[in-house]
């Protein structure tokens, strides 16, 4: 044997081990893609968000006095008549009505905006997903440049990074960062296969040549992940956090209702909207739509979609363009108390198919009971590739249940991966499903309510289809959506902002065609 055969051989079997011992599929991307282009199924519409949820990591350790609580404003009368009403108490609601708020304080127009939640506050994918608040850094970038165009690839790519910036300023200014568990420590992605390493090579060389900031970006070979993270992979490390989201998006709600006398933001959890209707009888506010709840029905001027997943429930017509897709996340212990080294690094692998990062410990928390210090806690999501029927978990609106054979998979991950550092067999702590919105680009849709006929609804606007990556893109495609409402209202030509994707526009999609 020649050493060079040697070394082909000794490579190979590299790859046969590792590939033997992930108990996750590689390599689905295509497959999934390519199951989001069929037509949809005929079924009827997505169904309103299931009463009874699994029970996240996020709600179970919120304290008694938590505001706004998580049942705020579910009794009583409900507010009849607003200026803006928003469907949805997710990071994309929230953020509207904050952007809203800080816009009423700029110029000093009264403005009053309520906000319907079906379920309780911030119980859709943002209070139950896998608390990854990371921009890409070059992910998708020669996808998204062939096909929107490279000016708008970094658009998108600015937008997630302003995303980011702006919600930690928020946070620093008001003194939040560590109540809300903001830990800015990176990302890393992991590189299970020589094919996803060269894929990343190429996107991380394209945005590099198109100019994109990559200077933070370091990569690391397989003994150097080894030796700094435990795991025997060739990795990339990419600027990054982790946040409580839930708590974040409770701190904006704060935010956003603190006392202004010209600022009016209300709460209805509880109060899932049915229907919609366009107002025809003339009245004297000009409100335009009229929204059915179990509880009564309210009229407003705007209102705003902010549900994500469910999406198609009320506009039927995106069905098949925002797909609800089940994603499963759990929290397990690793049996010491640095699995993954000295930082706190939040981490990806398989096509960013699973995700996961160890929560913060510097204080003493109610969720690390007596004793148990010693084992960090990990919150791990993914496994949907492993479906047995395969459809990635598609237009399934259920997160009342979990699904076993993704359960099994994201059980024996952290094993497999971090050789030694998690036993197998440990049973996860707590184990729970969420709704996101998948698009076939992976693209949200926001702007005005229009048909696959080019109808437009008047007063109604949409920002949902996040495509599982809606925490670095929501808040500044809801500062976007406050901006055009508002103009709208009082009249003004709107012109989008400079820095918005164009390809996200409703304006400049259209739906309905599977291809
Ligand atoms: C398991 C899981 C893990 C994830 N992990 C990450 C991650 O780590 N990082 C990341 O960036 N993204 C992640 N995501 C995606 C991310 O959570 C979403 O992109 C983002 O939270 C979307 O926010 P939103 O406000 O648009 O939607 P949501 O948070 O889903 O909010 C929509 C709200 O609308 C309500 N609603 C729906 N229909 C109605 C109606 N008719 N009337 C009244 N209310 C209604 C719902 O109850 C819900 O509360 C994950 C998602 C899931 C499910
Ligand atoms: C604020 O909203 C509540 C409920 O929608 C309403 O009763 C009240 O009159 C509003 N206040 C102002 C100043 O508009
Ligand atoms: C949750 O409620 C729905 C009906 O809304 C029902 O179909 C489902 O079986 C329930 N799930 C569980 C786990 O009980
Ligand atoms: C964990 O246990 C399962 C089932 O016993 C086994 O198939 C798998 O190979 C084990 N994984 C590791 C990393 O030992």
């Amino acid at each position: 044997m020649t050493p060079r055969n040697s070394q082909v051989t000794r490579w190979t079997l590299t790859a046969i081990i590792i590939m033997s011992t992930l108990p996750i599929p590689l390599h689905t991307y295509a497959a999934h893609q390519q199951v989001l282009h069929l037509p949809p199924p005929l079924i009827t519409p997505t169904a309103l968000p299931v009463p009874n949820a699994t029970t996240p990591y996020w709600t179970r350790y919120l304290s008694k006095d938590h505001t706004p609580s998580l049942d705020h404003g579910s009794k009583g009368p409900l507010t009849k008549d607003a200026d803006i009403c928003i469907i949805g108490s997710g990071i994309t609601g929230v953020s509207a009505a904050y952007h809203l708020y800080k816009a009423v304080v700029q110029d000093g127009r009264p403005l009053n905006v309520v906000i319907l939640e079906a379920r309780e506050f911030c119980s859709g994918a943002t209070g139950r997903n896998g608390g990854h608040l990371t921009p890409h850094a070059f992910a998708h970038f020669t996808t998204l440049s062939k096909r929107f165009g490279k000016e708008d690839a970094i658009r998108s790519l600015e937008l997630e990074r302003y995303t980011s910036t702006e919600i930690r300023k928020i946070l620093a200014e008001s003194g939040k960062t560590d109540d809300v568990d903001m830990v800015s420590d990176g990302r890393v992605i992991l590189l299970f296969s020589k094919e996803e390493e060269e894929l990343t090579r190429v996107e991380f060389d394209a945005a590099k040549e198109a100019g994109i900031d990559v200077s933070e970006v370091e990569w690391f070979s397989r003994e150097e992940t080894q030796e700094r993270y435990g795991a025997s992979y060739p990795s990339v490390k990419i600027p990054g956090n982790n946040v409580w989201p839930l708590k974040l998006v409770s701190h904006l709600y704060n935010l956003a209702s603190s006392s202004s006398s010209s600022f009016n933001l209300t709460l209805h959890t509880h109060t899932p909207v049915t229907s919609i209707s366009t107002t025809t009888t003339p009245n004297p506010a000009h409100r335009k739509v009229t929204l059915q709840t179990p509880r009564g029905e309210i009229t407003c001027s705007a209102v705003l979609h902010a549900t994500n997943g469910y999406a198609s429930h009320l506009l039927p017509f995106f069905h098949g363009e925002i797909v609800p897709t089940r994603g499963q996340v759990i929290s397990v212990r690793a049996n010491t108390p640095s699995p993954f080294g000295k930082g706190r690094e939040g981490f990806v692998g398989n096509d960013g198919f699973e995700y996961w990062f160890p929560r913060p410990k510097s204080v003493k928390r109610d969720d690390y009971a007596e004793g148990e210090e010693e084992r960090e806690l990990v919150i791990l999501g993914g496994g949907r590739e492993a479906a047995k029927n395969g459809k990635f978990e598609f237009y399934t609106v259920d997160d009342s249940v979990v699904n076993p054979e993704v359960g099994k998979v994201v059980r024996g991950f952290l094993p497999a991966v971090f050789p030694g550092r998690f036993d197998n067999g440990t049973e996860p702590e707590m184990e729970w499903t969420g709704i996101m919105g998948y698009t076939r680009s992976g693209e949200p849709f926001v702007g005005p309510v229009i048909d696959s006929t080019g109808r437009r609804y008047p007063g109604q606007y949409i920002s949902a289809g996040y495509t599982g990556h809606g925490m670095p893109r929501a808040f500044a495609c809801a500062e976007m959506i406050a901006g055009m409402i508002l103009a709208d209202l009082n009249g003004e030509g709107w012109h989008r902002p400079e820095w918005f994707p164009t390809h996200y526009l409703t304006d400049n999609r259209t739906i309905g065609q599977y291809v």
